[in-house]
């Protein structure tokens, strides 16, 4: 079922990171075959941020091209969703605001559950402009995903945010629906208040997330939903990108289809491309998979899309996109290659230092060295207090 009016993804830009480590790199540090890494969970890369380089750095460096195209006249709302938070009180959107030089009325908030955070985001934005077509919504996914070292979650680790402007006669993407919902309370991976690192039981994490395939499809069917045939290709939420597969093949046995690898493949394999090399972005992860599909070869005009969130603990939704006609002028190809591939390879030992060293909270004056090649950064902490400028 379509809304009276098309209201979707009107622009759609990501940002990563300026550092890479590769999986080559990783393996030669810690022994485990390189086919593992490149086959079994299928990552090539994974962006690992500078010290002055954050969620809310990231976001920003997202958004601000969409903001140079549209303007922010229309924009009374802006969301951002994370589960890798700087501050338990202060949205870090009013960061991204202040950056941006937006007007002083638009609502600001921060959505967090798990990687569904930007889902719930973007739902809530269709809402707003369903109700006064003329505004449109902000949404930015941002994360910086980090597990133990030397963890199994390790080489599955990544940051990247997604910036989403929706509105009414979206350029890209008609949001459909109706929606597939599946909440259930299970501990596959969580992150205390106290730790800056993820907590996760591996294998219970797949199943749990297999289950939500399995749960969310069949509500949207209930729903009134798409078969399965209509759809084009599916863009699932990307741990690592191997679980995309996994997941396809989950939805087409809920379906009683046979698990077949050509249609597997024939759905899935253009999402990947981001993820591969970005890593685990945690709630932006499944929009660099649709970026990744759009911008693929194929012309999907007119195609449904199917797009299933998963955030561990667990909520999932999946839900339909219908891509508009003439969505390849809109698209932002060379900029997301190009942030890709500047990024600057670092060793295990450069990664390793990085990781181990911590912002300081003693409430002194602390200036940052200049790190990112990014267009913002975190300059320094002063009285506890974080303090961005543009780079
Ligand atoms: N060549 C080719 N393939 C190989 C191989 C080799 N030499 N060695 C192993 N493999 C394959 C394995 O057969 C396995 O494939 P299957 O999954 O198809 O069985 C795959 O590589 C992974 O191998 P292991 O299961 O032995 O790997 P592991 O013990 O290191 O754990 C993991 C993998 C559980 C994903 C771990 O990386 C992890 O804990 N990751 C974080 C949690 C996660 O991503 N969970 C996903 C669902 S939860 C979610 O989606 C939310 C979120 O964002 C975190």
């Amino acid at each position: 079922m379509r809304t009276d009016y098309a209201i979707g993804i009107h622009d759609l830009s990501f940002s990563t990171t300026s550092l890479v480590l590769s999986h080559a790199e990783l393996s030669r540090h810690n022994g485990t075959d390189l086919a593992k890494y490149h086959v079994g969970i299928g990552q090539r890369a994974m962006s690992v941020p500078t010290l002055d380089e954050d969620i809310v750095t990231m976001a920003a460096a997202a958004a601000a091209p969409v903001v140079e195209r549209h303007g922010t006249d229309r924009v009374r709302t802006l969301v951002l969703a994370t589960e890798t938070a700087v501050d338990q009180s202060k949205a870090a959107g009013i960061y991204v605001h202040s950056l941006l030089g937006f007007h002083p009325n638009v609502r600001v908030v921060e959505v967090k559950q798990a990687c569904y955070g930007a889902t719930a985001g973007l739902q809530f934005a269709t809402a707003l402009v369903h109700r006064d077509p003329g505004q449109q919504v902000l949404v930015i996914a941002s994360d910086v995903s980090r597990y133990d070292l030397d963890s199994p979650g390790e080489a599955t680790q990544g940051a990247a945010a997604t910036a989403l402007l929706v509105s009414a006669n979206p350029a890209l993407v008609e949001i459909d629906r109706p929606s597939g919902l599946f909440t259930s309370d299970v501990m596959d991976f969580w992150r205390p208040n106290y730790r800056s690192t993820a907590l996760v039981n591996g294998k219970e994490s797949i199943a749990a997330y297999l289950e939500a395939v399995d749960g969310a499809w069949r509500d949207y069917s209930a729903q009134g939903g798409l078969p399965l045939k209509d759809f084009r290709a599916f863009c699932y939420h990307q741990p690592y990108t191997r679980m995309a597969f996994k997941a396809h093949r989950q939805l087409l046995e809920t379906c009683g289809e046979a698990p077949d690898d050509a249609a597997v493949e024939h759905a899935v394999a253009a999402t990947t491309g981001y993820n591969e090399t970005v890593g685990n972005s945690y709630t932006a992860s499944m929009y660099l998979a649709l970026a990744a599909l759009l911008e693929g070869e194929d012309d999907l005009t007119g195609e449904s899309v199917g797009l299933f969130s998963y955030g561990s603990g667990r909520v999932a939704e999946f839900f339909a996109g219908h891509v508009r006609p003439g969505y390849r002028e809109h698209l932002r190809g060379d900029a997301h290659r190009a942030a890709v591939d500047r990024r600057r390879p670092v060793d295990y030992p450069a990664y390793r230092e990085l990781r181990e060293q911590t912002l300081p909270t003693d409430g002194r004056w602390h200036d940052l060295p200049h790190q990112t090649q990014g267009p913002f950064r975190l300059a320094g902490i002063r009285d506890h207090q974080r303090v961005y400028e543009a780079a």
